[in-house]
Protein backbone atom coordinates (compact mmCIF):
# COMPACT_ATOMS: atom_id res chain seq x y z
CA UNK A 1 0.00 0.00 0.00
CA UNK A 2 1.36 3.17 -1.09
CA UNK A 3 0.76 6.77 0.53
CA UNK A 4 -0.31 10.16 -1.13
CA UNK A 5 -0.37 13.08 0.73
CA UNK A 6 -1.53 16.45 -1.45
CA UNK A 7 -0.30 19.79 -0.34
CA UNK A 8 -3.16 21.48 -1.99
CA UNK A 9 -6.46 20.49 -3.09
CA UNK A 10 -6.44 17.78 -5.67
CA UNK A 11 -9.93 17.30 -7.97
CA UNK A 12 -11.66 14.00 -6.49
CA UNK A 13 -11.74 12.49 -10.22
CA UNK A 14 -7.78 12.46 -10.15
CA UNK A 15 -7.61 10.91 -6.50
CA UNK A 16 -10.46 8.37 -7.56
CA UNK A 17 -7.81 7.24 -10.23
CA UNK A 18 -5.66 5.28 -7.39
CA UNK A 19 -7.25 2.07 -6.77
CA UNK A 20 -7.51 2.31 -3.08
CA UNK A 21 -6.78 -1.33 -2.20
CA UNK A 22 -3.20 -0.15 -3.53
CA UNK A 23 -3.26 3.57 -2.27
CA UNK A 24 -3.98 5.40 0.59
CA UNK A 25 -4.71 9.33 0.20
CA UNK A 26 -3.60 10.99 3.90
CA UNK A 27 -2.75 14.42 3.90
CA UNK A 28 -1.37 14.07 8.07
CA UNK A 29 1.29 11.67 6.75
CA UNK A 30 4.74 11.80 7.70
CA UNK A 31 6.04 9.20 5.55
CA UNK A 32 4.12 9.40 2.02
CA UNK A 33 5.95 7.78 -1.05
CA UNK A 34 3.89 10.36 -3.20
CA UNK A 35 3.04 13.58 -3.24
CA UNK A 36 0.58 15.44 -5.47
CA UNK A 37 -0.03 19.25 -5.31
CA UNK A 38 -0.71 22.77 -6.88
CA UNK A 39 0.90 25.41 -6.00
CA UNK A 40 2.37 24.85 -2.72
CA UNK A 41 5.67 26.00 -1.54
CA UNK A 42 8.22 23.09 -1.71
CA UNK A 43 11.36 24.55 -2.57
CA UNK A 44 12.70 24.59 1.34
CA UNK A 45 10.87 21.43 2.50
CA UNK A 46 12.86 18.42 3.79
CA UNK A 47 11.63 15.71 1.77
CA UNK A 48 10.64 12.67 4.02
CA UNK A 49 13.32 9.79 3.53
CA UNK A 50 10.18 7.56 1.87
CA UNK A 51 9.39 9.93 -0.82
CA UNK A 52 9.65 8.53 -4.26
CA UNK A 53 7.54 10.97 -6.44
CA UNK A 54 5.83 14.27 -7.08
CA UNK A 55 3.43 15.13 -8.98
CA UNK A 56 2.90 18.73 -9.80
CA UNK A 57 -1.01 18.81 -11.33
CA UNK A 58 0.01 21.85 -13.29
CA UNK A 59 2.82 22.98 -15.84
CA UNK A 60 5.35 25.19 -14.00
CA UNK A 61 7.75 23.01 -11.35
CA UNK A 62 9.36 26.15 -10.29
CA UNK A 63 7.73 25.94 -6.96
CA UNK A 64 9.60 22.09 -6.28
CA UNK A 65 13.19 21.19 -6.12
CA UNK A 66 13.39 19.52 -8.93
CA UNK A 67 17.24 18.66 -9.12
CA UNK A 68 17.53 18.43 -5.43
CA UNK A 69 14.69 16.00 -6.08
CA UNK A 70 16.72 13.92 -8.86
CA UNK A 71 19.59 13.99 -6.26
CA UNK A 72 17.82 12.42 -4.23
CA UNK A 73 15.95 9.97 -5.90
CA UNK A 74 12.68 11.63 -6.33
CA UNK A 75 11.21 11.61 -9.90
CA UNK A 76 8.75 14.86 -9.85
CA UNK A 77 6.53 15.07 -13.14
CA UNK A 78 4.55 17.79 -14.16
CA UNK A 79 1.28 17.36 -16.54
CA UNK A 80 1.71 19.38 -19.85
CA UNK A 81 -0.84 20.25 -21.97
CA UNK A 82 -3.80 19.40 -18.90
CA UNK A 83 -4.36 22.75 -18.67
CA UNK A 84 -3.66 24.56 -22.10
CA UNK A 85 -6.86 25.15 -23.16
CA UNK A 86 -7.43 27.30 -19.74
CA UNK A 87 -4.43 29.30 -20.20
CA UNK A 88 -5.15 29.72 -23.97
CA UNK A 89 -8.81 31.11 -23.44
CA UNK A 90 -7.20 33.20 -20.75
CA UNK A 91 -4.51 34.31 -22.98
CA UNK A 92 -7.01 35.55 -25.58
CA UNK A 93 -9.07 37.32 -22.84
CA UNK A 94 -5.85 39.35 -21.72
CA UNK A 95 -4.70 40.50 -25.40
CA UNK A 96 -8.29 42.04 -25.47
CA UNK A 97 -7.69 43.04 -21.63
CA UNK A 98 -3.90 44.47 -23.04
CA UNK A 99 -6.04 46.47 -25.30
CA UNK A 100 -9.17 47.69 -24.89
CA UNK A 101 -8.86 49.23 -21.44
CA UNK A 102 -11.80 46.92 -20.73
CA UNK A 103 -10.28 46.54 -16.79
CA UNK A 104 -9.70 50.92 -16.37
CA UNK A 105 -13.62 50.67 -18.03
CA UNK A 106 -14.85 48.84 -15.44
CA UNK A 107 -13.40 50.39 -12.51
CA UNK A 108 -14.66 53.72 -14.02
CA UNK A 109 -18.37 52.49 -14.50
CA UNK A 110 -18.57 50.93 -11.09
CA UNK A 111 -17.18 54.24 -9.28
CA UNK A 112 -20.85 56.41 -11.43
CA UNK A 113 -23.84 57.14 -9.57
CA UNK A 114 -26.82 59.28 -10.84
CA UNK A 115 -26.64 62.31 -10.00
CA UNK A 116 -26.91 65.86 -12.41
CA UNK A 117 -26.29 63.63 -14.91
CA UNK A 118 -27.57 60.19 -15.51
CA UNK A 119 -25.28 56.95 -15.20
CA UNK A 120 -25.71 56.08 -18.70
CA UNK A 121 -25.84 59.98 -20.22
CA UNK A 122 -22.04 59.77 -17.57
CA UNK A 123 -21.22 56.61 -19.78
CA UNK A 124 -21.59 57.98 -23.43
CA UNK A 125 -19.94 61.34 -22.55
CA UNK A 126 -16.56 58.97 -20.79
CA UNK A 127 -15.95 55.95 -22.39
CA UNK A 128 -14.17 58.04 -25.27
CA UNK A 129 -10.89 57.60 -22.55
CA UNK A 130 -11.00 54.30 -22.60
CA UNK A 131 -10.72 53.78 -26.58
CA UNK A 132 -8.15 50.91 -27.68
CA UNK A 133 -7.37 49.37 -30.93
CA UNK A 134 -8.58 45.89 -32.06
CA UNK A 135 -6.23 43.01 -32.72
CA UNK A 136 -7.46 42.01 -36.25
CA UNK A 137 -4.33 42.55 -38.62
CA UNK A 138 -1.53 42.88 -35.78
CA UNK A 139 1.79 40.90 -34.90
CA UNK A 140 1.49 38.64 -32.09
CA UNK A 141 4.55 36.80 -30.93
CA UNK A 142 4.17 34.16 -28.69
CA UNK A 143 7.50 33.21 -26.78
CA UNK A 144 7.44 29.75 -26.31
CA UNK A 145 5.77 27.23 -28.67
CA UNK A 146 4.75 24.45 -25.96
CA UNK A 147 1.32 23.19 -25.54
CA UNK A 148 -0.09 26.17 -24.43
CA UNK A 149 2.00 28.30 -26.85
CA UNK A 150 0.81 26.56 -29.92
CA UNK A 151 -3.02 26.71 -29.16
CA UNK A 152 -2.90 30.58 -28.65
CA UNK A 153 -1.08 31.03 -32.03
CA UNK A 154 -3.55 29.24 -33.38
CA UNK A 155 -6.77 30.99 -31.70
CA UNK A 156 -5.00 34.24 -32.16
CA UNK A 157 -4.32 33.53 -36.12
CA UNK A 158 -8.25 33.08 -35.85
CA UNK A 159 -8.57 36.75 -34.81
CA UNK A 160 -7.09 37.75 -38.01
CA UNK A 161 -3.53 38.36 -36.16
CA UNK A 162 -0.46 37.68 -37.79
CA UNK A 163 1.60 35.39 -35.54
CA UNK A 164 4.93 34.82 -35.25
CA UNK A 165 6.74 32.39 -32.61
CA UNK A 166 9.59 31.97 -30.78
CA UNK A 167 10.78 28.51 -29.58
CA UNK A 168 14.85 27.60 -29.23
CA UNK A 169 13.33 23.61 -28.98
CA UNK A 170 11.32 23.59 -32.34
CA UNK A 171 12.90 23.98 -35.96
CA UNK A 172 9.14 23.94 -37.17
CA UNK A 173 5.75 25.25 -36.28
CA UNK A 174 2.45 25.82 -38.09
CA UNK A 175 3.69 29.85 -37.25
CA UNK A 176 6.82 31.32 -38.93
CA UNK A 177 9.74 31.19 -36.22
CA UNK A 178 11.86 33.92 -35.51
CA UNK A 179 14.93 35.06 -33.10
CA UNK A 180 14.02 36.80 -29.98
CA UNK A 181 15.26 39.76 -31.06
CA UNK A 182 13.28 39.76 -34.53
CA UNK A 183 10.19 39.01 -32.21
CA UNK A 184 10.34 41.87 -30.18
CA UNK A 185 10.86 44.30 -32.92
CA UNK A 186 7.74 42.69 -35.18
CA UNK A 187 5.52 42.29 -32.18
CA UNK A 188 2.69 44.79 -31.32
CA UNK A 189 1.55 42.24 -28.83
CA UNK A 190 3.90 39.33 -27.05
CA UNK A 191 3.01 36.53 -24.95
CA UNK A 192 5.17 34.44 -23.06
CA UNK A 193 4.70 30.54 -22.31
CA UNK A 194 8.09 29.29 -21.52
CA UNK A 195 8.86 28.07 -17.89
CA UNK A 196 10.73 30.15 -14.73
CA UNK A 197 14.41 28.99 -15.07
CA UNK A 198 17.71 30.26 -14.92
CA UNK A 199 17.78 31.13 -18.33
CA UNK A 200 14.19 33.18 -18.43
CA UNK A 201 14.28 34.77 -15.06
CA UNK A 202 14.49 38.37 -15.92
CA UNK A 203 14.36 38.31 -19.63
CA UNK A 204 11.97 40.77 -20.49
CA UNK A 205 14.44 43.61 -19.09
CA UNK A 206 15.37 47.05 -20.11
CA UNK A 207 17.59 45.35 -22.90
CA UNK A 208 14.81 43.27 -23.93
CA UNK A 209 12.26 46.08 -24.01
CA UNK A 210 14.27 48.40 -25.91
CA UNK A 211 13.94 46.01 -28.59
CA UNK A 212 10.25 45.74 -28.67
CA UNK A 213 7.91 47.96 -31.07
CA UNK A 214 6.83 51.45 -29.13
CA UNK A 215 3.49 51.05 -27.72
CA UNK A 216 4.19 47.10 -27.13
CA UNK A 217 1.43 45.27 -25.17
CA UNK A 218 2.73 42.50 -23.06
CA UNK A 219 0.75 39.15 -21.68
CA UNK A 220 2.72 37.18 -19.23
CA UNK A 221 0.53 34.17 -17.95
CA UNK A 222 4.00 32.12 -17.17
CA UNK A 223 5.60 33.15 -14.43
CA UNK A 224 6.11 36.88 -12.90
CA UNK A 225 10.11 36.08 -12.04
CA UNK A 226 10.27 36.39 -16.30
CA UNK A 227 9.77 40.10 -16.52
CA UNK A 228 12.24 42.55 -14.46
CA UNK A 229 9.71 44.82 -12.71
CA UNK A 230 12.00 48.04 -12.60
CA UNK A 231 12.25 47.76 -16.13
CA UNK A 232 9.00 47.15 -16.78
CA UNK A 233 7.36 49.76 -15.13
CA UNK A 234 9.80 52.38 -16.79
CA UNK A 235 9.03 51.49 -19.84
CA UNK A 236 5.06 52.00 -18.84
CA UNK A 237 5.83 55.02 -17.27
CA UNK A 238 7.70 56.12 -20.91
CA UNK A 239 5.17 54.78 -22.63
CA UNK A 240 7.49 52.49 -24.68
CA UNK A 241 5.55 49.97 -23.43
CA UNK A 242 1.32 50.53 -23.80
CA UNK A 243 -0.02 47.63 -21.32
CA UNK A 244 0.97 44.70 -19.33
CA UNK A 245 -1.22 41.97 -18.14
CA UNK A 246 -0.03 39.69 -15.48
CA UNK A 247 -1.33 36.35 -13.96
CA UNK A 248 1.23 36.80 -10.92
CA UNK A 249 1.22 40.17 -9.60
CA UNK A 250 3.07 41.04 -6.45
CA UNK A 251 3.55 43.96 -5.10
CA UNK A 252 5.58 45.81 -7.41
CA UNK A 253 3.11 45.80 -10.04
CA UNK A 254 0.06 46.54 -8.33
CA UNK A 255 -1.95 49.56 -8.68
CA UNK A 256 0.66 50.54 -11.16
CA UNK A 257 -1.09 52.74 -14.55
CA UNK A 258 -1.19 50.13 -17.98
CA UNK A 259 -0.74 46.99 -15.58
CA UNK A 260 -3.78 44.60 -15.46
CA UNK A 261 -3.26 42.18 -12.57
CA UNK A 262 -4.78 38.44 -12.68
CA UNK A 263 -4.51 36.25 -9.38
CA UNK A 264 -2.99 33.20 -11.21
CA UNK A 265 -6.02 32.11 -12.94
CA UNK A 266 -4.54 30.43 -15.67
CA UNK A 267 -5.82 26.82 -15.03
CA UNK A 268 -8.51 27.58 -12.57
CA UNK A 269 -11.85 26.18 -14.74
CA UNK A 270 -12.96 22.97 -13.57
CA UNK A 271 -12.07 21.25 -16.64
CA UNK A 272 -8.05 22.11 -16.28
CA UNK A 273 -8.46 21.14 -12.43
CA UNK A 274 -9.69 17.50 -13.57
CA UNK A 275 -7.46 17.05 -16.29
CA UNK A 276 -3.78 17.99 -14.38
CA UNK A 277 -5.60 15.75 -11.09
CA UNK A 278 -5.88 13.08 -13.44
CA UNK A 279 -2.52 13.16 -15.04
CA UNK A 280 -0.75 13.67 -12.03
CA UNK A 281 -2.30 11.21 -10.22
CA UNK A 282 -1.88 7.91 -12.81
CA UNK A 283 1.84 9.40 -13.57
CA UNK A 284 2.37 9.40 -10.17
CA UNK A 285 0.56 5.81 -9.57
CA UNK A 286 1.88 4.13 -12.58
CA UNK A 287 5.53 5.48 -11.13
CA UNK A 288 5.17 3.82 -7.90
CA UNK A 289 3.05 0.66 -9.36
CA UNK A 290 5.67 -0.18 -11.78
CA UNK A 291 8.98 2.26 -11.77
CA UNK A 292 7.09 3.86 -15.27
CA UNK A 293 8.55 7.37 -16.42
CA UNK A 294 6.63 9.98 -18.12
CA UNK A 295 6.23 13.52 -18.37
CA UNK A 296 9.20 13.66 -15.88
CA UNK A 297 10.83 17.15 -15.65
CA UNK A 298 14.19 16.22 -13.47
CA UNK A 299 14.51 11.94 -14.77
CA UNK A 300 14.36 10.55 -18.23
CA UNK A 301 11.30 9.37 -19.81
CA UNK A 302 11.45 5.40 -19.43
CA UNK A 303 8.95 2.83 -19.25
CA UNK A 304 7.99 -1.11 -20.17
CA UNK A 305 5.14 -2.77 -19.91
CA UNK A 306 4.25 -4.90 -17.27
CA UNK A 307 5.52 -9.37 -17.79
CA UNK A 308 4.78 -10.10 -14.93
CA UNK A 309 8.20 -11.08 -14.08
CA UNK A 310 10.11 -9.29 -10.75
CA UNK A 311 11.64 -5.89 -11.64
CA UNK A 312 13.54 -3.73 -10.19
CA UNK A 313 14.15 0.37 -11.31
CA UNK A 314 17.62 1.65 -11.18
CA UNK A 315 18.37 5.11 -10.87
CA UNK A 316 21.75 6.63 -11.18
CA UNK A 317 24.47 9.34 -11.29
CA UNK A 318 28.20 8.66 -13.15
CA UNK A 319 27.58 4.94 -12.46
CA UNK A 320 28.93 2.63 -15.27
CA UNK A 321 25.78 1.48 -17.17
CA UNK A 322 27.37 -2.12 -18.36
CA UNK A 323 28.01 -2.64 -14.53
CA UNK A 324 24.43 -2.32 -13.55
CA UNK A 325 23.25 -4.07 -16.80
CA UNK A 326 25.96 -6.78 -16.32
CA UNK A 327 24.61 -6.58 -12.14
CA UNK A 328 20.93 -6.56 -12.60
CA UNK A 329 21.21 -10.78 -13.43
CA UNK A 330 18.84 -12.70 -15.85
CA UNK A 331 16.79 -10.09 -17.57
CA UNK A 332 14.04 -10.84 -19.77
CA UNK A 333 12.91 -7.18 -21.09
CA UNK A 334 14.09 -4.05 -19.91
CA UNK A 335 14.53 0.05 -21.01
CA UNK A 336 16.81 2.88 -19.69
CA UNK A 337 17.38 6.28 -20.96
CA UNK A 338 19.42 9.11 -19.70
CA UNK A 339 18.56 12.53 -18.80
CA UNK A 340 21.88 14.91 -17.67
CA UNK A 341 23.75 13.46 -15.09
CA UNK A 342 20.86 10.87 -14.47
CA UNK A 343 20.60 7.42 -16.01
CA UNK A 344 17.02 5.28 -15.28
CA UNK A 345 16.83 1.96 -16.17
CA UNK A 346 14.01 -1.32 -15.55
CA UNK A 347 15.08 -4.72 -15.38
CA UNK A 348 12.18 -7.56 -15.43
CA UNK A 349 13.20 -11.46 -15.04
CA UNK A 350 15.40 -12.96 -12.23
CA UNK A 351 16.70 -9.55 -10.78
CA UNK A 352 19.43 -9.31 -8.89
CA UNK A 353 18.45 -5.47 -6.36
CA UNK A 354 21.90 -5.76 -4.41
CA UNK A 355 24.61 -6.83 -6.46
CA UNK A 356 23.10 -3.49 -8.25
CA UNK A 357 22.92 -1.36 -5.24
CA UNK A 358 26.19 -1.94 -4.64
CA UNK A 359 27.64 -0.24 -8.02
CA UNK A 360 29.20 3.17 -7.25
CA UNK A 361 26.74 5.86 -8.42
CA UNK A 362 23.69 4.23 -7.69
CA UNK A 363 20.86 6.24 -6.22
CA UNK A 364 17.71 4.00 -5.76
CA UNK A 365 16.85 0.74 -6.49
CA UNK A 366 13.37 -0.02 -6.51
CA UNK A 367 12.03 -3.54 -5.99
CA UNK A 368 8.27 -4.31 -7.72
C1 LIG B 1 0.70 26.01 -14.55
O1 LIG B 1 1.84 26.09 -14.12
O2 LIG B 1 0.23 24.99 -15.03
C2 LIG B 1 -0.20 27.21 -14.47
O3 LIG B 1 0.45 28.32 -13.97
C3 LIG B 1 -1.43 26.93 -13.70
C4 LIG B 1 -1.19 26.46 -12.30
O4 LIG B 1 -0.20 26.80 -11.68
O5 LIG B 1 -2.01 25.73 -11.78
Amino acid sequence: MYTIKTLNKIARIGLDRLDSKLFRVDDASDAPEGILLRSADMLEMQMPASLLAIGRAGAGTNNIPSDRCAADGICVFNTPGANANAVKELAICSLLLSSRNIYEGICWCQGLSDGETTVDKQVEKGKSAFVGPELLGKTLGVVGMGAIGRLVAEAAKGLGMHVIGYDPFLQQADVPLVSLDELYAAADYITLHVPANKDTKGMIDEAAISKMKDGARIVNLARGTLVKTDALLAALDAGKLAAYVVDFPDAGVLGHKGIVTIPHLGASTPEAEDNCAIMAADQVGDFLLNGNIKNAVNLPSVSLPRTGAARITVLSKGADAAAIADAAGKVTASASGTRGEYAYAIFDGAVAPDAVRAIPGVIRVREL
